[in-house]
């Protein structure tokens, strides 16, 4: 097990956009652990693999208050979005200390193999349902900033570049 780099926004490899996993080997395995690792040690509710600069359709979450529930998404494909939304506010562990609202389907089911590649249909509400959504969109390249008006997401931009500039 490994602590894997995040990508912080606006790095433009944020933007790339995942192929899908071909095999759920050692190799892959052994990424879901060491993302699984990351989240946790992170505080975050879901990773995708983007935001750790491997671009293939792979995510780990865990919306548990326990933080024992993983759940690992491998090739995650939409089947149904609910036609009611929520909005809500989200944070992502790419973009560390901005949170604003966002406005999602309030439930989904998709369709994914597990980390054993098994292939699942997940139904989900609410905090689950967002982050899926949230999750899959880093695999198509987009970060929820993008949501955001230009004017709050250049702000964002500006003050993440600060602080990054800051660190080093
Ligand atoms: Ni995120």
């Amino acid at each position: 097990m490994a602590l894997l780099p995040i990508l912080s926004y606006p790095d433009p490899r944020l933007h790339t956009v995942a192929q899908a996993v071909k095999a759920v080997d050692d190799r892959i395995r052994g990424l879901i652990s060491d993302m699984l690792e990351t989240m946790y040690e992170a505080n975050g509710i879901g990773l995708a693999a983007t935001q750790v600069n491997i671009h293939e359709r792979l995510i780990v979450i865990d919306v548990s208050e326990e933080r024992n529930q993983p759940m690992v998404l491998i090739n995650p494909e939409v089947l149904w979005l609910s036609p009611e939304r929520v909005r809500g506010d989200e944070g992502c562990l790419s973009v560390p200390g901005i949170y604003d609202g966002v406005e999602r389907a309030r439930a989904v089911k998709i369709q994914a193999l597990d980390g054993a590649g098994q292939l699942r249909t997940i139904e989900a509400e609410d905090l689950l349902a967002v982050c899926i959504q949230h999750e899959m969109d880093h695999l198509l390249g987009k970060v929820f900033v993008e949501y955001l008006s230009p004017l709050k997401r250049n702000r964002i931009k500006t003050k993440m570049l600060k602080a990054q500039r800051a660190e080093r």
